[in-house]
This record gives structure tokens, C-alpha cells and sequence, in this order.
């Protein structure tokens, strides 16, 4: 560790900006660490905002906040909440704040994740047309759900689809608008779409599919009604938009550091200047698995990534290979995925998709590279398993059920 490193700055107080603190310490760092976050809250988790507190806004979810408030105090972490970071002050050693204020910063790690898109449409902004991305969004969508509201859903992705079956759990009337052919495109194969499009029917939500958004009517400034561009008019009292998320690139790129599709980082999250990490859903690195450059927006990707960022930045970091990995809980469905599930040459079922519950394997060349699993936990951690050991199974035997999946591992 060089003897110069006194202050490190962390903006993004989020889950990857709350492991790198985390981590920073773990590795032995004694230096200031500047935990600096837009929102007033500490780093929290963001599960829970789309599933549990919504369908019941009324208890604490299980898990939320990634350490209690006493943990920054115990290990010295000082949390700049709720104000902006303008600028990264390279040649000064500082990061700039909205209020005006400098933080001394010898190291940065970018942790700016990313901005829920609008709709850029008439009436986009009309008041109840709510993102998802952040507690007080959640609180907000939350607080309209109740039996009989109309909800429209924009946007059939992950953010959507869980939308959707929240607050069909709360008993509203809920219409989902997908401009793309099939749901959630951009992560699974249509085979999936066409179940998960099933599954909400089936639960009464109004799938329309690939059609997009004209326009947004309201009364008095509160949007009354969606119309698509096959010209229906779906009521709403309610509208979410879920459609994907902008990486936070404004700082890298006002400081000049090369951004793409995010920060462009390496395999050790370092960016094109000596200075700054990125980790999280903004930081654009080589994926191992995937044989090319991925952002990860998820979950355990934010806290690998920003302990695996933490640990470089002290110079005892190891080339970051993450397996991508998310969940989706809709209805009674959970949604498992690991590793490349969209393009494959060969789609395996194992299990009966009517069942609810069941696995696909996806193999290039005859080598596992991805697998997702409905309801079936055990076959995502033997799936992952074969995955990281590029098993290359008897196609005959992974769709045969009675088969014994960790003995295809190999
Ligand atoms: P997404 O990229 O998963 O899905 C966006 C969807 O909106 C796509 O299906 C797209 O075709 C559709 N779309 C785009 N423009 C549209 C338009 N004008 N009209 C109608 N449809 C349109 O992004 P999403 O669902 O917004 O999620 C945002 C972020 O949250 C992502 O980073 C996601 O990974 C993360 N997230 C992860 C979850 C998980 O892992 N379980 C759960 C929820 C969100």
C-alpha cells in the first residue's frame, strides 16, 4: 500500500459504494474514506423496493440497509448523504459537492450506477407517472397501490414484470405496455417471454406486446390515461415506467476518463486514469464468461465488484471474474439466472413449463455457458457449478429429470 494514500473518496452511496468502504477497511486501509451520496440514505439493497415493499408497504423488509448507521461511525467511514458530487478534481486531489465543499480524494472508485430512463412522450411527466429506482420511488408507488387502482405498467423488463406483480398482489387493475416483441428480452430467450407472458395472464394482468407508448393524457395535472401506438386507451391512476436505466457516466466523462456503454474499466476496475475505479451497474468491463465487455446490473455483481475494486485500489487485487447472476421474484415464480442466457445453440428443458416449475441448460459448442430455473434453486446452483467448470453433459441426460445433475457437473 503507498505511503501517500491518505484519502479515498467512494461516490455512489450504494450497494457496490457501501462493499468498497466495507472492503477498504477489511483489506487494512487506515486512511479517510468519503462515502458521498446523492440520496439522504445510507447504502441500501434494491430488492425489496420493487417486490416486498410493495406488496406490503406496511412491515420492514427483511433485509434493506447494507450496514446499520453505527458501522460507518465503528469503522471511521464518513457519509456525505444527500448531496451531489459535481466534479472529480484530478490535478487537485479532490472531489467537488454541489454545496460547494471539497473532498480530499488521492484515490476515487466510481460507484454512480445508473438513472431510470423517462418516457419522452406527451405527458411523461404528468404527475403519478412514477421510475422505479430509489426508495422514495418505491414509497411513492406504494402508497397508490390499492384494490382497483388502475396501474400501467411501461415497460415488460424485470422492473416491470415485478411491477406488475406486485401490484396485482395488492389487487389492482394492472395493464403492462412492452414496445420490444417479448418480455424481458434483454435477459432471457423467448421461449421464457412466452411463459412469463403466460404466467401474468394467467393472473389477470393485460400484456401488450410490442406495442409502445403515444402519449399520456391527464385531468389536473395527474395522468388519467396511457394511449399506445395501436391507438388503445388504457385507464390509469397509477403509471410505472420501467424501461431500462442510463449508466451515471456525467463525472467519469467530465473528468475525461473513457467511457463507452459506462466506465470502461479492466479486469481490475481500474479506469483510463491512474486515480479512479468504477464498480456496479456503471462500470463497463471484459467478462470472462461472457467472452466480452458486460455491465452487470446486479445484485451481486455491485457487491463483488466494489470489494474487488476496494482490494485493487490497495494494490491487492485479483483479475474480477464475475459469473452474471439475477433473480426475479414475480408472483409465486422465482426467476434464477446464471451466466449467458440468451444466446446459446442449444436450449435444454428439464422439467414441464406448464408445471411452473422447471430449468432450461443453455450449451454452445456442447459446453454449458448458462442456465435458469423457475422455482428450482438446486438446479441453478448445479447449473452455475457446470457453468464455471465449462461442462459439456449428455444433452439426453440434463433433460431427463431422474438424472442425478451433480453427477453431470464433471
Ligand atoms: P430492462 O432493461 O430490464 O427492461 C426494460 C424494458 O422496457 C425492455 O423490455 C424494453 O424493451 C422495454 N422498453 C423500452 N422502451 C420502452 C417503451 N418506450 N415502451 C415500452 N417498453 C419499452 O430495465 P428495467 O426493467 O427498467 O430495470 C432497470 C434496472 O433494474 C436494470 O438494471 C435491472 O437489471 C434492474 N433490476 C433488476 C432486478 C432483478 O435483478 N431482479 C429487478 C428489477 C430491476
Amino acid at each position: 500500500m503507498s505511503d501517500a494514500l491518505k484519502n479515498i473518496a467512494i461516490v455512489g452511496a450504494n450497494l457496490a459504494g457501501g462493499y468498497a468502504a466495507g472492503a477498504l477497511r477489511k483489506q487494512g486501509y487506515d486512511g479517510a474514506i468519503t462515502l458521498i451520496g446523492e440520496e439522504p440514505d445510507p447504502p441500501y439493497e434494491r430488492p425489496p423496493l420493487s417486490k416486498e415493499m410493495l406488496v406490503h408497504p406496511d412491515v420492514s423488509p427483511k433485509t434493506l440497509f447494507v450496514h446499520p448507521l453505527s458501522f460507518y461511525t465503528e469503522h471511521n467511514i464518513t457519509l456525505r448523504l444527500g448531496v451531489r458530487a459535481e466534479a472529480l478534481d484530478l490535478s487537485g486531489k479532490a472531489v467537488t459537492l454541489a454545496d460547494g465543499s471539497r473532498i480530499a480524494a488521492d484515490r476515487i472508485i466510481l460507484c454512480t450506477g445508473g438513472h431510470a430512463r423517462r418516457l419522452n412522450v406527451p405527458g411523461g411527466d404528468l404527475g403519478n407517472v412514477h421510475v422505479l429506482r430509489n426508495l422514495a420511488d418505491s414509497r411513492a408507488i406504494a402508497a397508490h397501490l390499492s384494490p382497483g387502482k388502475n396501474v400501467v405498467v411501461i415497460g415488460g423488463g424485470v422492473i416491470g414484470l415485478e411491477v406488475a406483480a406486485s401490484a396485482r398482489m395488492r389487487g389492482c387493475e394492472v395493464a403492462v405496455v412492452e414496445a420490444a416483441p417479448r418480455l424481458m428480452s434483454r435477459v432471457v430467450t423467448p421461449e421464457i417471454s412466452a411463459f412469463l407472458e403466460l404466467a401474468h395472464r394467467a393472473k389477470g394482468c393485460v400484456m401488450h406486446i410490442g406495442v409502445g407508448v403515444q402519449s399520456l393524457h391527464g385531468a389536473n395535472g395527474i395522468v388519467r390515461a396511457v394511449e399506445t401506438t395501436s391507438g388503445v386507451q388504457l385507464a390509469a391512476d397509477l403509471v410505472v415506467v420501467g424501461v431500462g436505466i442510463d449508466p451515471a457516466i456525467e463525472l467519469a466523462k467530465g473528468a475525461g476518463i473513457n467511457c463507452g456503454n459506462g466506465i470502461v474499466v479492466d479486469e481490475f476496475c481500474r479506469t483510463s486514469v491512474p486515480e479512479v475505479l468504477a464498480a456496479g451497474d456503471v462500470a463497463n468491463q471484459p467478462n470472462p464468461y461472457l467472452n466480452r465487455r458486460a455491465r452487470l446490473e446486479n445484485v451481486q455483481n455491485a457487491q463483488n465488484q466494489g470489494a474487488a475494486a476496494a482490494a485493487s485500489l490497495l494494490g491487492a487485487g485479483e483479475p474480477y471474474a464475475e459469473l452474471p447472476y439475477f433473480w426475479s421474484d414475480q408472483f409465486e415464480y422465482m426467476l434464477q439466472a446464471a451466466g449467458e442466457t440468451v444466446i446459446c445453440d442449444q436450449a435444454i428443458l428439464r422439467g414441464s413449463v406448464e408445471s411452473g416449475a422447471f430449468s432450461v441448460f443453455y450449451l454452445t459448442a456442447g459446453v454449458v455457458t448458462g442456465v435458469l430455473a423457475v422455482s428450482q434453486p438446486k438446479n441453478i446452483a448445479a447449473g452455475r457449478r457446470m457453468v464455471m467448470k465449462h461442462s459439456q453433459p449428455d444433452p439426453a441426460a440434463l433433460a431427463d429429470e431422474s438424472s442425478d445433475l451433480r453427477k453431470l457437473i464433471g
